[in-house]
């Protein structure tokens, strides 16, 4: 089923031990690639239909920052926008970019390549978060820029290349960097000792620019102008990761999730959960816009604590919050190493998990940058109000554990889910799951 039911959350949401969760559902378009279809669309020459975009608060900032620059962007139906691109102008009034660092980072990246000055702001989660990680290259590039947190003002244009060693394997400066390098004269290289998510270099060749990636350097080429295309957002497997985790945790459930980008830089989760014993099969593997897909079945399943290399930590960097609440059923010590980003993220993620675990009675604590977990091997008391820091996925993750704890779980700051998975709510209740 398609849900698609507008959500209007209260602030305070609880999770409540549910029956067996069972259906087939299709989860909402993919972030990443939703930002990345409206700015390239914004860029090119021509026009770009976009497919399955989501309708989420981070991406409508987008697409308004994107129209303010001077493209043309239009919404047609659910999901189905049009955008034609332009040579961006100063807007108006600051850039409003709400609560999206990637949101953000790539707008910042792409208007560095023209001669114009503008600024960005966000909100109060925004704007504590680290913006120098993309300034400091857009600088070296030739951009000027004022601030290292927002509000941020950039002045763009006349770049030069730039050769970039991205040691915290961070998409979105990496993406801030082809974006601005789009316009730059001179060899635009990312070197990556750990890759990151490589939705940008697909998502550019696809518009017609030349990028290589080799031994671990992307590279942009010679041609690097972008014509118009269709772009269909596959679903994103950041959100599939809330339902998934909720069919392996509540006894006698089995969901469908349709449509799940398998990109092997997303499914470090996946894997991870496999690994914990997780009854997880795919079907229906096929390509879809340049993207692998896949409906993804689950069924409740004992865990069992697992050892997650830092190695894994790009290809679910956002999973973690979910993926502790999985460690807190499992039987034994979960240990997730190498995640100092997560104190970087819409909140301090690492912070938030182990106080939200704890509130519902599991033991968890941080040891230098790993998060370890012991699982309960069973039920975990819940019972608890949960503080989600205004960050939409310890939200989600502290709703998911209080349909499978002892006892109900509420959190506050709900309304933050909308940025991300505006049909969350619906969809889980579509599921069975008692979110309310
Ligand atoms: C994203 C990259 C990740 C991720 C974010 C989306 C992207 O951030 O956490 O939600 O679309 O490029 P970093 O690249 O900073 O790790």
């Amino acid at each position: 089923m398609n849900v698609t039911a507008e959500l209007k959350p209260a602030a305070t949401l609880a999770g409540s031990p549910s029956g067996p969760l069972t259906g087939v559902v299709r989860v909402s378009g993919d972030k990443s690639i939703s930002h990345r279809a409206l700015i390239l669309g914004g860029l090119a020459s021509g026009e770009t239909r976009i497919t399955g975009l989501l309708e989420g608060d981070d991406v409508l900032n987008t697409a308004k920052a994107v129209r303010a620059l001077g493209a043309d962007v239009e919404r047609i139906g659910t999901g189905e926008w049009r955008v034609r691109g332009a040579e961006w102008q100063s807007p108006p009034v600051p850039v409003d970019c709400g609560n999206s660092g990637t949101g953000a980072r790539l707008l910042m990246g792409a208007a560095a390549g023209f001669p114009i000055e503008l600024k960005f702001t966000g909100d109060a989660s925004l704007s504590g978060r680290p913006m120098e990680r993309v300034l400091g290259p857009l600088r070296a590039m030739g951009a000027e820029t004022v601030g290292s947190t927002l509000p941020v003002t950039i002045r763009g244009g006349n770049l030069r290349g730039i050769h970039f060693v991205n040691e915290k394997a961070s998409a979105q400066v990496k993406s801030a960097i082809l974006l601005a390098g789009l316009r730059a004269a001179g060899e635009v290289e990312v070197v990556e000792p750990s890759q990151s998510r490589d939705h940008s270099e697909n998502m550019l060749r696809a518009f017609g620019c030349d990028v290589e990636t080799v031994d671990g350097t992307v590279r942009l080429g010679e041609r690097r102008s972008l014509t118009g295309t269709n772009v269909v957002v596959p679903g994103d497997p950041s959100s599939a990761a809330f339902p998934i985790v909720a069919a392996l945790i509540v006894r006698g459930s089995e969901v469908t999730v349709r449509n799940v980008m398998v990109n092997p830089l997303r499914t470090g989760l996946l894997t991870t959960l496999r690994e914990m014993g997780a009854d997880l099969s795919f079907a229906n593997e096929r390509d879809e816009g340049g993207e692998q897909v896949a409906d993804v079945t689950v069924r409740a399943s004992d865990l069992r604590g697992v050892e997650i290399p830092a190695s894994r930590a790009p290809s679910m960097i956002d999973e973690y919050p979910i993926l502790g609440v999985a460690a807190a059923f499992a039987r034994g010590r979960s240990v997730m190493q190498g995640l100092s980003e997560l104190r970087v993220k819409e909140s301090d993620r690492l912070a938030a998990i182990i106080a939200g675990l704890r509130a519902c009675g599991i033991d968890a604590r941080d040891e230098g940058d790993s998060l370890i977990v012991e699982g309960v091997g069973g039920l975990p008391p819940g019972g608890a109000s949960v503080q989600a820091h205004h960050d939409h996925r310890i939200a989600m993750s502290f709703l998911v554990l209080g349909l499978a704890a002892r006892q109900p779980v509420t959190v506050d700051s709900a309304d933050m889910i909308a940025t991300s998975f505006p049909d969350f709510v619906p969809l889980m209740q579509s599921l069975g799951a008692r979110v309310a």
